[in-house]
């Protein structure tokens, strides 16, 4: 039996993300698909109580320590996302490790250090990357195109600056190939990349 597909959406903060996700994901289901849908962090677990409390402020962490600890969140999450792809269901995924890595660069590690932890995860089949005013956002931006797009598999870059509808439907086009099952093993995150000499 084929599995299901692995999809990731990322996206700056306000990029629509969340509210796309869910249109996406119920319009799948409307259409018959078996939908799952996995968010990070996901702060239900022990090293998502820690992100949790670091992200509303209450703990301070060294950057060092919290870009592991949110690698770590993902890593706990590895079998049974796995095990939910191998049952054949299409898993949507608001932010994983690309987050991680833009994140945490933006905050001056280098990059190569903000990857290495999640070499070897879970790949995902497809990543939509929801792009609003790149020029606003220089920075950052600059890391999630060039040093995270180009060296991914599946990067799909999707003007998120129009209306919610057309957004939508931009992204159901990119999916629609991906959800009646993939033969492929799951693939492995950044696993056989060149590093560039960028880094
Ligand atoms: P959220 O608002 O989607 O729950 O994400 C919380 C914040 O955590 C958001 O600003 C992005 C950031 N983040 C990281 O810094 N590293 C990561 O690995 C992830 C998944 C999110």
């Amino acid at each position: 039996m084929a599995r299901g597909a692995f999809i990731v959406v990322e996206g700056l903060d306000r990029s629509g993300k969340t509210t796309q996700t869910d249109l996406l994901a119920s319009r799948l289901a409307t259409s018959g698909v078996s939908v799952e849908r996995r968010k990070f962090p996901d702060r239900t677990t022990d090293t998502g109580q820690l992100i949790d409390a670091y992200l509303r402020g209450t703990t301070d962490l060294d950057d060092r320590a919290i870009h592991l600890l949110f690698s770590a969140n993902r890593w706990e999450a590895t079998a049974s996302l796995e095990s939910r792809l191998s049952a054949g269901a299409t898993v949507l995924c608001d932010r994983y490790a690309f987050s991680g890595v833009a994140f945490s660069a933006a905050k001056g590690l280098p990059l190569a250090w903000c990857r290495a932890p999640d070499v070897g995860l879970p790949a995902p089949d497809l990543t939509l990357f929801l792009d609003l005013a790149p020029e606003a956002a220089a920075e950052r931006g600059r890391i999630w195109r060039g040093a995270l797009a180009s060296e991914t598999r599946g990067w799909v870059t999707i003007d998120a600056g129009r209306d919610r509808e057309a957004v939508a439907q931009d992204i159901l086009e990119h999916v629609e190939s991906h959800v009646h099952g993939i033969d492929a093993p799951i693939g492995r995150l950044w696993v056989d990349d060149d590093v560039s000499p960028l880094f």
